[in-house]
């Protein structure tokens, strides 16, 4: 899909960070020169248009506007610092301060926030669509709330362009703590507003077997998927431990992949 960039009316072309965009993108840049962005769009045959503001990218595409805000994760996390609530991300990942997460699906980054902040150092997050990890990981580095506590978690993950099928093979065992998906499910909820822009966007495909397999060597501790309970994804796949309520059709399945629990011949 072709993607040009330009800027709002007031940003300077020459702003070092739109610099830096451009550099990694190498997507053309079109100077705005008072133009409409529909002008833009038709004139350069270009669905999608990056229009770089002051504080950061946001991609228009089909109606839908796509930037990154970390509005979900905020709710998470303030429910534990207000009300002590355990977000069932953290407890499938029985998340522990310290460990390494290697998030598979990072999406809008959400749940990659919220194992920073629990975690409380770097984790990795793979995305598989190149626009959609360009669009987050750099409004990610543009994103100041002035709440530190979310801005310093926020500033935490690294946004990796990579399909996870790959770069999975490519690392050693037991190299991190978590590996974690949340492959989009394979029976949209259609009520979840803010994943619209990212569905047109983003890789469709289920997880592969081959992939868990490979997590499963690359995990010290623990696997997990996110997935609609009634999808069949994580029968299919051979989840048989869960984190969820039963009123909500979203679970959380892990398999351990701790060296004990191999012996005691658990499937990972
Ligand atoms: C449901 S969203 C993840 C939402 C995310 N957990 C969050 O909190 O915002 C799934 C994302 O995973 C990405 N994805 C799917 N398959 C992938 C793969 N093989 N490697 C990397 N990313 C992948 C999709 O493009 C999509 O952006």
């Amino acid at each position: 899909m072709k993607i040009i960039v330009t800027t709002t009316h007031s940003v300077k072309e020459s702003d070092i960070l739109l610099q830096e965009f451009l550099q990694e993108t190498r997507w053309e840049f079109v100077p705005r020169r008072r133009k409409s962005l529909a002008y833009i769009s038709r004139e350069h045959e270009s669905p999608g248009i990056v229009v770089w503001h002051n504080d950061g990218p946001v991609l228009h595409l089909a109606d839908e506007k796509f930037f990154f805000h970390p509005s979900m994760a905020k709710i998470r996390i303030n429910a534990y610092r207000n009300r002590q609530i355990i977000d069932p991300l953290i407890k499938a990942c029985d998340l522990k301060a310290q460990d390494h997460v290697l998030d598979c699906t990072l999406g809008m980054g959400a749940d990659s926030i919220v194992a920073a902040y629990f975690t409380g150092i770097k984790v990795v997050g793979l995305e598989a669509s190149f626009p959609a990890a360009m669009m987050v990981k750099w409004g990610m580095k543009t994103y100041h709330s002035g709440i530190n506590w979310l801005d310093e978690a926020i500033h935490r993950i690294e946004a990796v362009p990579a399909d996870h099928k790959t770069f999975l093979k490519s690392l050693p065992d037991d190299s991190f703590d978590i590996v974690y998906f949340d492959p989009m499910f394979r029976q949209p909820l259609m009520d979840s507003k803010p994943l619209a822009p990212l569905r047109l966007l983003a890789d469709h495909d289920p997880l592969t077997a081959e992939s868990l397999a490979e997590a499963c060597r690359v995990a010290r501790k623990r696997v997990v998927m996110k997935e609609l309970y009634r999808s069949g994804e994580m029968q299919r796949l051979g989840f048989d431990e869960f984190v969820g309520s039963l009123n909500n059709p979203i679970r959380y399945g892990y398999v351990l992949t701790d060296r004990s629990s191999r012996k005691k011949g658990k499937r990972c």
